[in-house]
C-alpha cells in the first residue's frame, strides 16, 4: 500500500515494511466477524442519523452501501485484502470506494477499539447460543439412552477398581448433570457479554452527542458498559467463554476415555457403531474408537487457548493494546473444536449398543457385593468395623482360591466367615445390590426413575 492510502497514513512519511504489514494484519481470521461488524455499523449509522450527527441522506447512502457489501460477503464475492489490515478497514475502505468520501462519515464518534469489542460481544453471544443448543441435543440423547438402558447393570469403579455395581442409566445421567452445569456456565457467559461497549471510542468516549443506550437496544443488548476504559479493555467474557468450552471438552474427554476403555476387548461391554469407528490399514481385526480418541485428544488445544489468552491479558495496561488482537484465533479454533466434538459425540452415543451377555459374565464372580455383605452383618448387630474385617477376610479367602462369593460352599463359608449365613450370599446378585441403594440419587430403580424425571423436566425447561 502506498503512503497515505491506508486509513491512518496521514502522520507517516512512508508505508509499513511489507513484513510489518503481514504481521500486523488480522483480516485472514477476523473476516469471520464481518456480518457482526456490518450489523454494528448499521446500528451506529442509524443512531448518528437520529442524533443529527450526520445528515439523513448521508446515513441512508452509507446504510445502502453496507447492505450491498454484506450481500457480497455472504455470497463469497468480496475480496478481503491484507494490505487493509483487518475486517473493519476492509469494509470501510470498500464503502468509500463505492459511495465516495461520505463513507468516511461512518466512523464518526467511533474507534476500531470499541468496534472490535462490539463485534466480539455479538459473536460470543451468538456462538454461545449455538453451543447451548448442541449441549441440549446431547442431553436429549443421554435421556433416551438412559431410558433404553434403565435396567442394565454395569460395574461401578473407584480408582478404576471394582467398587459397587450401578445402572448404566445412572452412569449416563451423571453426564446429563455435568452438561447441565456447562449450560449454566454458558448462560452466565451470555449474561455478562450482554453489554454494549460501543460509544467508548478509542478509550475515553467521544465529543459527539451519541446515544449509546439506543444503539445497544437496536443491537439487542441488555445494557451498556458504564466505563469507556473498561468497555474497550475487557476480555473477561472471552476468557469465561473459553473456560466454559474447556470444561465442556473435559467432560467429553472423560466420557470418551470411558467409551474407549469399555469398548476394548478387556471390558468389551460397549459396542460402538461402525459409523463411529475406523479400521487399521495393517491389522484386519481392528475396530478403533478414533472419534472418542480425537475428542479426548483435542481437549488439550482448547485448554491451551484459555491459558494463552489468560497470559496475553496478564500484563496489559489499560486501555486497548494490540496484544488483544490475539483474542480471536484461539476462540475461533476452540469453537471449531468444541462444536464438531459435541455433534459427533451425540451421534456416537446415540448409536452405541450395550452387550448384556458380556456384562453378565463380567459381573459374575466379582466381590462388589462386599459392602452389602458387611451391611447385612451390621443389621445382625455386628459393629461396622468388625463386619468390614470379617468380609475382608472372606474376600481374601475366596480370592486366594479364585472362587466367586456365590460359589463358596457352606463348608468354606463356615471356615472363612462363620458369622455369614449362606443365604445372604446367594441373595447378593448385582441387581439386588443396585436395588438396595434406595437413598435419593442412588441406584435403586425408583430412585433412578425419579432422577430421570427430574432431568427430563430440566431439559424441557431449557429456553
Ligand atoms: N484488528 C484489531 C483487533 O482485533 C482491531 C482493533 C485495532 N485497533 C487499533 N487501535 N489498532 O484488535
Amino acid at each position: 500500500m502506498e503512503k497515505g492510502q491506508s486509513m491512518w497514513g496521514g502522520r507517516f512519511r512512508k508505508p509499513p515494511h511489507e513484513l510489518v504489514e503481514a504481521f500486523n494484519a488480522s483480516v485472514h481470521f477476523d473476516k469471520r466477524l464481518a456480518a457482526y461488524d456490518i450489523q454494528g455499523s448499521i446500528a451506529h449509522v442509524r443512531m448518528l442519523k437520529r442524533q443529527g450527527i450526520i445528515a439523513v441522506e448521508e446515513a441512508e447512502r452509507i446504510e445502502a452501501g453496507l447492505c450491498e457489501i454484506s450481500q457480497e460477503i455472504e455470497q463469497g464475492r468480496f475480496e478481503f485484502r491484507t494490505a487493509l489490515e483487518d475486517v473493519h478497514m476492509n469494509i470501510e475502505h470498500e464503502l468509500t470506494e463505492r459511495i465516495g468520501a461520505v463513507g468516511g462519515k461512518l466512523h464518526t464518534g467511533r474507534s476500531r477499539n470499541d468496534q472490535v469489542a462490539l463485534d466480539m460481544h455479538l459473536f460470543v453471544k451468538a456462538e454461545a447460543g449455538q453451543v447451548l443448543e448442541l449441549l441440549h441435543t446431547l442431553q436429549e440423547v443421554l435421556l433416551a439412552q438412559a431410558e433404553r438402558y434403565m435396567d442394565i447393570v454395569i460395574p461401578g469403579y473407584t480408582h478404576l477398581q471394582r467398587a459397587q455395581p450401578v445402572r448404566f442409566s445412572h452412569h449416563l445421567l451423571a453426564y446429563f448433570w455435568m452438561f447441565e452445569r456447562d449450560r449454566e456456565r454458558l448462560q452466565g457467559v451470555v449474561r455478562r457479554a450482554d453489554l454494549s461497549p460501543l460509544g467508548a471510542g478509542a478509550l475515553a468516549g467521544t465529543t459527539f452527542p451519541i446515544d449509546r443506550v439506543d444503539v445497544a437496544e437496536t443491537l439487542g443488548f441488555a445494557g451498556i458498559y458504564e466505563n469507556s476504559l473498561d468497555a474497550v479493555s475487557d476480555r473477561d467474557y472471552i476468557l469465561e467463554f473459553l473456560f466454559a468450552l474447556a470444561t465442556v471438552m473435559m467432560h467429553l474427554s472423560r466420557f470418551s476415555e470411558e467409551l474407549i476403555l469399555y469398548s476394548s476387548t478387556e471390558f468389551g461391554w460397549i459396542e460402538l457403531d461402525d459409523a463411529y469407528a475406523t479400521g487399521s490399514s495393517m491389522m484386519p481385526q481392528k475396530k478403533n474408537p478414533d472419534v472418542a480418541e480425537l475428542v479426548r485428544g483435542k481437549t488439550g488445544r482448547v485448554y491451551g487457548h484459555l491459558q494463552a489468552l489468560l497470559t496475553t491479558c496478564k500484563g496489559l495496561p489499560l486501555a486497548y493494546n494490540k496484544d488483544m488482537q490475539e483474542d480471536k484465533e484461539g476462540l475461533f479454533d476452540a469453537l471449531d473444536t468444541v462444536k464438531p466434538s459435541l455433534r459427533l459425540f451425540a451421534g456416537m452415543l446415540d448409536s452405541l449398543t450395550v452387550r448384556k451377555d458380556r456384562l453378565d459374565t463380567l459381573l459374575q464372580g466379582d466381590y462388589s457385593a462386599a459392602t452389602d455383605l458387611a451391611d447385612a452383618l451390621v443389621r445382625d448387630g455386628v459393629p461396622f468395623r468388625a463386619a468390614h474385617e470379617v468380609v475382608g477376610n472372606l474376600v481374601r479367602y475366596a480370592a486366594d482360591r479364585q472362587i466367586a462369593f456365590v460359589d463358596l460352599t457352606p463348608a468354606q463359608l463356615a471356615e472363612a466367615a462363620p458369622q455369614v449365613a449362606p443365604d445372604w450370599i446367594s441373595a447378593l446378585t448385582p441387581e439386588h445390590v443396585v436395588e438396595a441403594r434406595t437413598s435419593r440419587g442412588g441406584t435403586a430403580r425408583f430412585a433412578v426413575v425419579e432422577q430421570w424425571t427430574r432431568a427430563e423436566e430440566v431439559w424441557r425447561s431449557h429456553r
